[in-house]
């Protein structure tokens, strides 16, 4: 018989019992093999009952795949692995011969226990090799898998983290997760789901959205688990509401794991995933994939190859064992479909970064050209003002912002009048004419524009080059526009020899004086001050402050107005800092 190795410890019998008693083993592993079985976390119990269901046959540990005891692509390739051991020790008899006809049987019958994820069939033959060498090579070869996809799946989190802040970069993220890939899914670690922990450690992880992947909720019963464990923000989401979140600016990136993937990317995954990468293109949302080489099928060209597993119709006609659909209706249960690579933001690998398609995420139209999808306008709004918000720069509902749109017509979009900045979706803003300020979209019960659109509509007036306008009460700058401002007369306020001055492409950088208006009740005054001041500028300096009211500041598009704002704000904190905003010192 063979010995234990060393680090491969006793396990206890099944029990229920607290998730602390989870690490019998490794901590965070979820297989291992003991005392001549295997043993993995039973996943149908979770999140009620944490147990280890110990496996002693073949058809146990079959039976376990199948019925998802133990699930998630690497598991099961491990849990396959650990199989043709247990096969390989049940097949030689004390004197040391192993009827290696039977455990190829065996392995043959592991590996087709479920068709779609590769992992299985892949950690099958891999062990499968040493069978001639006797039980112990193949326990050692199924321990080395285990230990090598731990190390593997450390290397896929960080890089898929990196990556994510490389494409998302400065501020908390709101991340949207299908299926279970984390440490249930894996020996230990997780792939999507480790790299949203790692994330989550970094301090980017603001919420998670976990879908709860009907119809047998390893979102909502594993992932949800998972994170509550590792103490990170989440909410459950029925698969359904992932498009409308989308629409609601409530995601900035969506990571998932992968059961196979074609030479191409064509990457199949949990069922529901096409859908949401589907979803994320239309709104321009990046979508990751993380997983190990091990999921990559390179003998498959495209994801037309790829076997979806068909499973039985009770698990739709029925919940938590009660039916919920007529005798006899018919079924259509598929556990996967394949996501086309176009639609891939990038898979990550712990060798590798591809970006399928290095664009942004491009979609077939009817007539079969391919559009490139870019985020709408009203998305990037509530974004930035979410952001805004977010920052602290845009408290309750004040602050607006605009975007011009591209065409003759002088169009714009503004955010909506009176509306909380930190929940504005893409339907909270309202079109207006860029130079009158005025609604210019269908009339209705939608939001009525922001209350302060004739200055931004003064701002597009007198400068072509504005294309969007963002009004903000960021601290300094308000705090200054407090100081040095008047009641009833402009004031300026004069920066010098500021690197920061750099930010504002002026084309002396070197010095500048921003106005400062008065507050007028009446805000069309305000921007008939505005008006008044800016015809006065060939180029005028892209940024004004009002007494007692924040800034405003304008760019080519949000983005850049965006910077110009931090800049401006980031010299009124300098002058704070330094003393350089006495009255007296900023005297024009
Ligand atoms: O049917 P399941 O639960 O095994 O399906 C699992 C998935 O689709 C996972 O997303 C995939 O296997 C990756 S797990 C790291």
């Amino acid at each position: 018989m063979t010995t234990r190795p060393a680090h491969v410890a006793a396990v206890p019998g099944p029990a229920t019992s607290s998730p602390d008693s989870l690490a019998p083993f490794a901590p965070g592993a979820s297989l291992a093999w003991s005392d001549g079985a295997v043993s993995v976390v039973d996943q149908r119990a979770l999140p009620h009952e944490t147990r280890w269901l110990r496996l002693e046959t073949v058809d146990e540990l079959v039976d376990a795949i199948r019925s998802l005891a133990v699930r998630g692509a690497p598991a099961i390739g491990l849990a396959g692995a650990l199989g043709v051991a247990l096969s390989a020790h049940r097949h030689t008899t004390p004197d040391g011969s192993t009827d290696e006809a039977a455990v190829r049987a065996d392995a043959e019958r592991i590996a087709k226990a479920r068709p779609t994820a590769v992992n299985l069939a892949w950690a099958v033959a891999r062990v499968a090799e040493h069978i001639p060498e006797g039980p112990d090579a193949v326990l050692h070869a199924a321990l080395a898998a285990i230990d090598e996809d731990i190390a593997t799946n450390r290397v896929c989190a960080v890089g898929a983290a990196d990556l994510v802040e490389g494409l998302l970069p400065g501020r908390p993220l709101r991340v949207l997760t299908h299926c279970n890939t984390g440490r249930l899914a894996t020996a230990a670690g997780g792939t999507a789901l480790g790299a949203i922990i790692e994330l989550a450690a970094r301090g980017r992880i603001a919420e998670v959205l976990v879908d709860e992947t009907r119809p047998l909720l390893q979102g909502a019963r594993l992932t949800a688990w998972e994170l509550q464990e590792a103490g990170v923000p989440y909410r459950l989401c029925p698969d359904s509401a992932a498009a409308a979140a989308m629409s609601r600016s409530l995601v900035d990136c969506v990571l998932v794991g992968a059961d196979r993937i074609a030479a191409n990317g064509d990457t199949a995954n949990k069922i529901g995933t096409y859908a949401l990468a589907v979803a994320a293109a239309r709104h321009g949302i990046p979508f990751v994939v993380v997983a190990p080489e091990s999921s990559w099928d390179p003998e498959l060209p495209d994801g037309s190859g790829i076997v979806v597993e068909e499973r039985a119709a009770g698990e739709v006609t029925t919940l938590a064992g009660v039916r919920i659909a007529p005798e006899g209706a018919g079924v259509f249960n598929p556990a996967f479909d394949v996501t086309p690579h176009e639609l891939i933001t990038a898979v990550v690998s712990e060798e590798r970064v591809l970006r399928p398609t290095a664009a942004a995420p491009k979609v077939p139209t009817p007539d079969g050209a391919v559009r490139e999808l870019r985020k709408p306008p009203s998305e990037v709004l509530a974004g930035q003002s979410r952001d805004l918000y977010l920052r602290g720069w845009m408290p309750g509902t004040s602050g607006n912002l605009s975007v011009r749109l591209p065409g003759a017509a002088p169009r714009a979009l503004i955010t909506g009048s009176g509306l909380d900045k930190g929940d504005l979706g893409p339907g909270d803003m309202v079109l207006v004419d860029a130079f009158t300020g005025q609604a210019a979209g269908p009339a209705g019960d939608g939001p009525r524009p922001s209350a302060e659109t004739a200055i931004h509509a003064a701002v597009y007036r007198s400068v072509a080059e504005a294309g969007a306008v963002v009004h903000a009460h960021s601290p300094y700058a308000t705090a200054l526009a407090r100081r040095i401002g008047a009641e009833d007369h402009l004031s300026w306020l004069p920066l010098r020899d500021l690197e920061l001055l750099k930010g504002l492409g002026l084309a002396d950088p070197s010095r500048t004086d921003l106005p400062v208006f008065p507050n007028w009740p009446d805000v069309a005054r305000i921007a008939d001050d505005v008006a008044g001041h800016l015809a006065g500028f060939t180029t005028a300096p892209p940024a004004l402050l009002i007494t007692d009211h924040g800034i405003t500041v304008w760019g080519r598009d949000l983005a850049q107005a965006r910077n110009r704002l931090e800049c401006v704000e980031a010299m009124c904190h300098l002058l704070l800092l330094t003393g350089e905003s006495d009255p007296v010192r900023l005297a024009v």
